[in-house]
């Protein structure tokens, strides 16, 4: 499949593109700024390729979204059309400004419901919440991803997070994504009372 991380030049997006070198799939980081998609695509190295956000949704099967929520509505309202019909896993965390162990979106509702409501008739799932970037990087180790959304595309989504070496676990219907965005504040909290910056969750009994 053709995978675009857009947003790819940041934290995650950079973290994204290691693990997808290692799959068969094709990658293309994005950005707003050309420039920085093919900085970026030569910092990761190998085959990814660099793009801008639009030409990047628009020539991928799957569409990686990493980028704070303050650009994240914006993001979609532009690419909706291109997006349309193509599978979308969103992992921004809504943080609220005021206080990053909180989180607060526009509708009330998760960010990743924001992405459905907003991109009619693409297959949207929240995951990669509960992960740091400083985790993700290392390509070696494995951890739990949890993926919410619906049942159209849920297989090629935990298919291709097993692909980067990390164990899918499906949470169920994208109406969980709120609960997925809150872990990450609790995360955020776990790491300042322990001084620590990469708390993570792991998922027995499954
Ligand atoms: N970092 C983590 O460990 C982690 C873990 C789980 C979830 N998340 C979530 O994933 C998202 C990305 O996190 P990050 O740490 O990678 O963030 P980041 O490094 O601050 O930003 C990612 C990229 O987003 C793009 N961007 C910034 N502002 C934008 C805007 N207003 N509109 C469109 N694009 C914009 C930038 O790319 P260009 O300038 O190149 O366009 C930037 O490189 C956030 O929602 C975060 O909460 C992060």
């Amino acid at each position: 499949m053709k995978i675009a991380i857009l947003g790819g030049t940041g934290k995650l997006g950079l973290s994204f593109a290691r693990r997808l070198q290692q799959t068969p799939h094709e990658v293309a980081i994005g950005s707003r700024d050309i420039s920085k998609a093919e900085q970026a695509a030569r910092k990761a190295g190998g085959a990814v390729l660099g793009m801008t956000n639009s030409d990047a949704a628009r020539w991928c099967d799957v569409a990686l979204v990493s980028v704070p929520y303050d650009g994240h509505d914006s993001l979609f309202e532009n690419l909706k059309d291109v997006l349309r019909g193509k599978i979308i896993i969103d992992a921004t965390v809504p943080i609220a400004p005021e206080n990053i162990f909180q989180i607060k979106t526009v509708s009330g509702k998760s960010a990743a419901e924001e992405t459905a409501a907003i991109v009619s008739g693409a297959n949207v799932f929240a995951a990669f919440h509960t992960i740091s970037h400083r985790v993700l990087r290392q390509v070696e180790v494995s951890h739990d991803v949890l993926v919410a959304g619906g049942a159209t595309g849920k297989a090629e989504v935990l298919d291709l997070i097993r692909s980067m070496g990390l164990r899918a676990i499906n949470a169920g219907q994208l109406q969980i994504a709120g609960h997925l965005e809150r872990m990450t504040a609790l995360l955020l909290s776990i790491n300042n009372s322990n001084n620590i910056k990469e708390s993570g969750i792991k998922i027995t009994g499954v």
